[in-house]
């Protein structure tokens, strides 16, 4: 697939089977994370590669935030689970710690660019992905769980990936909307 296609092929993927993605594609994705440009030179990216273990804990840690929010019924405990174990690969984005608040937000934009490259590379395989950012991204038992320590690192997102059908987007158009020429 060449380049372009890739790009455009790439699209959210919110519902994934269970069909896994083989490792060899992983690493791929990931070489192509560690491609991307960063000014300084600081190289901010790291991704965790979630293991099963750590993914059945982070089920129990989602079904514990949803139901501080309403009560469960089994069926949605069982759809809380089944989002978290069922897509392929989960991997966790985290930006390291800058003190400096303009390289922070420097750093921040190399690692969205660190995980386009991953996403882009995995759509050239023909997988599809999500970046997440809900809440339990960002809780402190998720930063537990993961040995992550928040003074050195920063969870930007989850990155699922696996095999699914994206839903319909539509782009604003290039030339009216997104692109414009002075004189
Ligand atoms: C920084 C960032 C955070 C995102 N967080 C979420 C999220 O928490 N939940 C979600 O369903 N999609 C999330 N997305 C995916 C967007 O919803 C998706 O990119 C958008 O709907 C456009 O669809 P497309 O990726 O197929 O082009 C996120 C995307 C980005 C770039």
């Amino acid at each position: 697939m060449n380049t372009l296609d890739a790009i455009i092929n790439r699209r959210t993927v919110h519902t994934f089977t269970d069909r896994q993605v083989p490792e060899e594609i992983v690493e791929r994705a990931l070489n192509a994370a560690n491609h991307a440009p960063c000014h300084r030179l600081t190289f901010p990216w790291r991704f965790t590669l979630a293991g099963p273990m750590l993914r059945n804990e982070l089920a129990g840690l989602a079904i514990h935030i949803k139901g501080e929010s309403r009560p469960l019924q089994p069926e949605d405990i069982e759809k809380i689970r089944s989002k978290i174990l069922t897509p392929s690969t989960l991997l966790v984005a985290s930006r390291m710690q800058c003190p400096d608040p303009a390289i922070a937000r420097e750093d921040y934009a190399a690692c969205a660019c660190a995980i386009q490259n991953l996403m882009i590379s995995f759509s050239a395989d023909g997988v599809g992905t999500k970046w997440s950012t809900g809440s339990i991204t960002r809780h402190p038992e998720t930063y537990r769980l993961l040995g992550a320590d928040p003074t050195r690192e920063e969870l930007i997102g989850f990155i699922w990936a696996g095999y699914g059908d994206p839903p319909e987007t539509v782009r604003r158009p290039v030339l009216d909307q997104v692109a414009r020429r002075t004189p």
